[in-house]
């Protein structure tokens, strides 16, 4: 009787491994689109191309949109999707309202694609390539994006708002902010380094300014002078004073000098467990894009909706 039930255990066991490695795996492929799409890759980055020639803070804006994206319910392009009777739109979370853009270069990615291939790439992986493409465009690492995410037919702006860190997160809810979503501690400070491009509202650096102490002083006044106390709060200031419009390891230099712009970037240089890191990147700008481009890739791995889970929109801002 006893080795009875234990037989039954073990097959059980066995099944369970099996469909839980077959979920985790995802199915996602590089080549995924090599015969339905030929032209998927290529589309998608001459278009990337043009739009960051245009304007190159649109990499910045790019590569954030993938970012909340794969935060808020996997990388399912739910970011994307505008409000209607069954949506609230995550647009509308704090983390994102007038804040997060480039959503019509996404919306003209994807007519192009549509052209080429209708019905076939989906929204998420667009946003995936998208961030890879515009990554490689200002100097920043390259990686291969695997494909074959499906598009969500929800969203959620409840979840958007608890999973999307804030600009005045301390170091231990941003590392429990990224171990939720499977992102080691190493991979939140390589991830961090995207700030190395684009821009921060005054609204999200004005408590940094002016009541932060581990803050270098003309590096506060300096900002401080763009950011009225009770004015402003969409004046803009590079997230990397350096080189703001150049993927680089200057983030990392500039938080060793407590010239970090957001409250949230400077914890990663504050007397803390990750100061280390910090250093290394600041000092092997090789060993900072390595990490960068594998934890885009993990992030980009983050709960898929694949096989015929979801959908692929025809227009990424509305369910089909
Ligand atoms: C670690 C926690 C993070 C926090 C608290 C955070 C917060 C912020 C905030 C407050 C802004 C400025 C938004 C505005 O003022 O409109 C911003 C911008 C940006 N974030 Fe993050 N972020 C984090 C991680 C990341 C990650 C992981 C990435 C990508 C891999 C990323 C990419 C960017 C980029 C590229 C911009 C500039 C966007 C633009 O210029 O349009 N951030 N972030
Ligand atoms: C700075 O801190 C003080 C005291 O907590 C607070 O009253 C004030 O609003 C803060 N200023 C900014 C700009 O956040």
């Amino acid at each position: 009787m006893g080795s009875r039930v234990c037989v039954s255990c073990f097959v059980a066991i066995m099944l369970l491994l099996m469909a839980s490695a077959r979920q985790t795996d995802a199915q996602l492929t590089s080549t995924f689109y090599d015969k339905s799409c030929p032209a998927a890759l290529s589309t998608i980055r001459k278009a990337v191309r043009t739009a960051i020639a245009k304007e190159r803070r649109m990499a910045a804006s790019l590569i954030r949109l993938h970012f909340h994206d794969c935060f808020v319910q996997g990388c399912d392009a739910s970011v994307l999707l505008d409000d209607a009777p069954s949506i609230n739109s995550e647009k509308n979370a704090f983390q994102n309202f007038r804040s997060l853009r480039g959503f019509e270069v996404v919306d003209s990615i994807k007519a192009t694609v549509e052209k080429a291939c209708p019905g076939v790439v989906s929204c998420a992986d667009i946003l995936a390539v998208a961030s890879r493409d515009a990554s490689e465009y200002v100097n920043g690492p390259m990686w291969t994006v695997k494909l074959g995410r499906r598009d969500s037919i929800t969203a959620s702006k409840d979840l958007a708002e608890a999973d999307l860190p804030i600009a005045f997160n301390d170091l231990d809810a941003q590392i429990s902010s990224f171990a939720k979503q499977g992102l080691s501690v190493r991979d939140m400070v390589a991830l961090s380094g995207a700030h190395t491009i684009g821009q921060a509202q005054c609204a999200t650096f004005r408590g940094r300014v002016y009541n932060d102490t581990n803050i270098d002083a003309g590096f506060a006044r300096m900002r401080r002078r763009g950011c009225p106390v009770s004015d402003g709060n969409g004046n803009l200031a590079p997230l990397d004073l350096v080189t703001p419009n150049s993927f680089d390891n200057n983030y990392y230099k500039n938080l060793i000098q407590k010239k970090g712009l957001l409250h949230s970037d400077q914890v990663l240089f504050n007397g803390g467990s990750t100061d280390d890191i910090v250093t290394s990147y600041s000092k092997d700008k090789t060993a900072f894009y390595s990490d960068f481009a594998s934890a885009m890739v993990k992030m980009g791995d983050i709960s898929p909706l694949t096989g015929s889970s979801g959908q692929i929109r025809k227009v990424c801002s509305v369910v089909n």
